[in-house]
């Protein structure tokens, strides 16, 4: 199993078992699925996945036109859902619900980190999208286009993405904390003519300044004719003329009008391109499509956070990653739901500052990752109790597993012991989450529970036998389901390869973690079994910030490895060889560092950096992690050698 040396995981684990935190009545008296429901829909689920899903498609979500065939598994991997439907998500996220009473309901909440805030009622955002797809169109973005977004936390960014929904284009968002060059691989790799930008980004106080990144991203890149750029923060930034062109000077063409045909889709047809890493080389282009994904979100998020026409629902992740996508933008727009979207940083000015947000809006489901819980639970209990939290009534997590000190102190300080915790565990290939509780399901901390209805999930070994009860093994899924991801954007061959293959006999999808279940059932996450580092819950692989390692004149070789973290779940460590006589000077860790975060991004940059002689290799040449791995987590410093013990 990998080379899996966190040794911690497995006494959280066998702890949190034993511990069982039944549902409370309130929120099972009123849940949108009873306990009695939700055993029923896990058998069909379970005995008929096909028909799980349909009754799902007839229920969540409107079509132009109906399916001939639910599934077409006649050329796996590469399967098809609702065959021959005809649909549009945008069309079910925004248009239909302007025929209702949701016509005025509002549909986002938005406060800046500055404190500003902005409001959008479902009519006024159909009026915000028809006028950016039309913006689009005026600048000859056609169906099956591919246009990149690259910006902050902002309304626009969600505009943006429903424009292009509606008009057919594809979208490609970047997330806004990456940097040159993985904006410029990824322009590339999708030869995006157009990008969508802002001229800058507010984090902790000060500016990102993203148009910079943008016009050096281009340069590299430069497929882009047209850059249409959001005024945010105001700063002097360069526009070239003839490409470059401001949203708000855009607006007041006559080409941009507040009413715009939604585009009849194909289920089958591409609705977004979003870029993930893997084990090796250049990040990955996972594919949604229109049909099928919409009705696993909108299954998904109504179920397992059992939203409410009254909810004020926060997924505080970034539009820029998969969790954003499906339950910020799409899944909660689809329901009629109302969204809360914050653009800065947690604990800015203060540590109370989403504290403080809850309150003041109501929000009554707070969905985010274990890093943010543990890095709020460290400025202690204070903060959070000066504040008034008694909206809240669900909580979620996602994107790394939790340990139980920081599910224990979510579900204490911030949900009173009153809100259920639903531990989501999915990815962004999987679209929609797959394995989590219901309100309803009794929870164990630390666990995702079980798999959603209409999901076959398992823990196997390496024939493909399933693994015993608290045995480790490879987490596979064994039925197509609709959400799933369709190829990698010009490369179906890595897909059958990294998804497809280890279980090629048994038609078993790979999701490259290693899980347990234990004696009840309940699933258990480990951690990834290949390259792939949860840096704060990002997905960052191992080859990406080594490329950008070597892209550095003095670097002649190097290594990157996952060190388990207190506070991050897993930092960076790099092994450097630099090149003879490349003259680098006493800084050259910093110089790296500085260099890393240039190219990749904050996110990427390692919490540490080594200069080396040699580097542990197989006799192929193959760079030995393990080895890596072991030698600096044995280390005797501090925290970390407790973690190898
Ligand atoms: O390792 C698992 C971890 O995040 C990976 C997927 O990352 P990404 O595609 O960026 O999507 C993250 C948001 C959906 C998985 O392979 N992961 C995600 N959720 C959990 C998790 N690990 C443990 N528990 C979770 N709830």
């Amino acid at each position: 199993m990998g080379d899996h040396l966190d040794r911690r995981r497995e006494e959280e684990i066998l702890e949190a078992e034993q511990q069982v935190y039944p549902p409370p009545e309130h929120i099972t008296a009123s849940a949108n699925v009873s306990p009695e429901d939700y055993e029923r829909f896990r058998q069909q689920g379970t005995e008929d996945p096909v028909s799980f899903w349909e009754d799902r498609a007839h229920e969540m979500v409107d079509w132009f036109e109906p399916w001939e065939k639910v599934l077409d598994d006649s050329n796996p991997p590469f399967y098809r859902w609702f065959v021959g439907a005809r649909t549009n998500i945008a069309y079910n996220a925004v248009d239909r619900h302007l025929e209702t009473w949701r016509r005025n309901k509002l549909a986002l909440i938005w406060e800046g980190e500055p404190g500003d805030t902005r409001t959008f009622s479902y009519y006024r955002l159909c009026r915000e999208v028809n006028r950016f797809a039309n913006i689009l169109k005026g600048m000859g973005v056609q169906r099956g286009d591919r246009v990149t977004i690259y910006m902050g936390r902002i309304p626009e960014l969600v505009f943006a993405m429903l424009a292009c929904a509606k008009i057919g284009a594809v979208h490609s968002v970047v997330y806004g904390g990456f940097s040159v060059e993985a904006l410029a691989e990824r322009i590339e790799d999708a030869q995006s003519r157009v990008l969508i930008t802002a001229d800058g980004a507010w984090l902790r106080g000060k500016i990102v300044r993203l148009k910079d990144i943008a016009d050096e991203a281009v340069k590299r890149s430069p497929v882009v004719e047209t850059m249409i750029v959001v005024k945010r923060t105001g700063q002097e930034v360069y526009m070239e003329t003839g490409r470059d062109f401001w949203l708000h000077e855009l607006q007041q063409l006559p080409i941009a009008s507040g009413y715009c045909e939604t585009e009849v889709m194909d289920a089958e047809d591409p609705l977004f391109i979003l870029y993930t890493s893997g084990t090796t080389g250049k990040p990955k282009g996972v594919l949604h499509t229109h049909g099928g994904y919409q009705v696993g979100i909108a299954t998904t998020l109504k179920w397992a956070f059992d939203i409410k026409e009254e909810d004020r629902w926060w997924c505080a992740a970034d539009p820029g990653w998969i969790t954003g996508h499906s339950y910020i933008v799409y899944g909660p727009l689809i329901l009629g739901a109302t969204s809360f979207m914050y653009e800065g940083a947690p604990n800015y000015p203060y540590p109370d500052r989403w504290w403080r947000l809850i309150e003041h809006y109501g929000i009554t489901i707070l969905y985010t990752a274990p890093t943010a819980i543990r890095g709020l639970m460290r400025f202690g209990d204070a903060w959070p109790n000066r504040r008034d939290l008694s909206s809240l009534r669900l909580l979620g997590t996602v994107g790394e597993p939790i340990n139980p000190e920081a599910w224990r102190w979510y579900y204490r300080v911030i949900g009173k012991e009153r809100c259920p915790i639903i531990d989501t565990w999915w990815q962004t290939e999987t679209g929609n989450f797959m394995i989590t509780p219901l309100p309803v399901t009794p929870l164990k901390p630390g666990s995702a529970t079980f798999p959603f209805p209409g999901i076959i999930a398992d823990v196997v070994d390496e024939e493909g036998n399933s693994c015993g009860p608290d045995e480790d093994g490879y987490l596979v899924i064994k039925h197509p389901w609709p959400a799933m991801l369709r190829t990698i954007y010009g490369d179906p061959d890595r897909y059958v390869e990294q998804y497809w293959s280890k279980f090629r006999e048994q038609g078993w999808y790979l999701a490259g973690d290693s899980a347990r279940k234990d004696k009840d059932g309940y699933f258990w996450i480990i951690g990834r079994i290949d390259d792939v580092i949860k840096v704060s819950g990002y997905r960052l692989g191992t080859a990406e910030v080594e490329s950008a390692l070597v892209s550095h004149p003095a670097v002649a070789e190097a290594a990157v490895i996952g060190v388990p973290d207190e506070l991050k779940g897993n930092v960076i460590y790099a092994y450097c060889i630099l090149r003879e006589g490349a003259g680098a000077g006493p800084d050259i860790e910093e110089e790296l560092k500085q260099h890393v975060r240039h190219e990749m991004g904050p996110i990427a940059v390692p919490a540490r950096i080594e200069i080396v002689d040699r580097l542990p290799k197989t006799r192929s040449g193959k760079i030995m992690r393990r080895v890596l791995r072991a030698r600096a987590m044995g280390l005797p410093e501090g925290d970390l050698s407790t973690l190898a013990d």
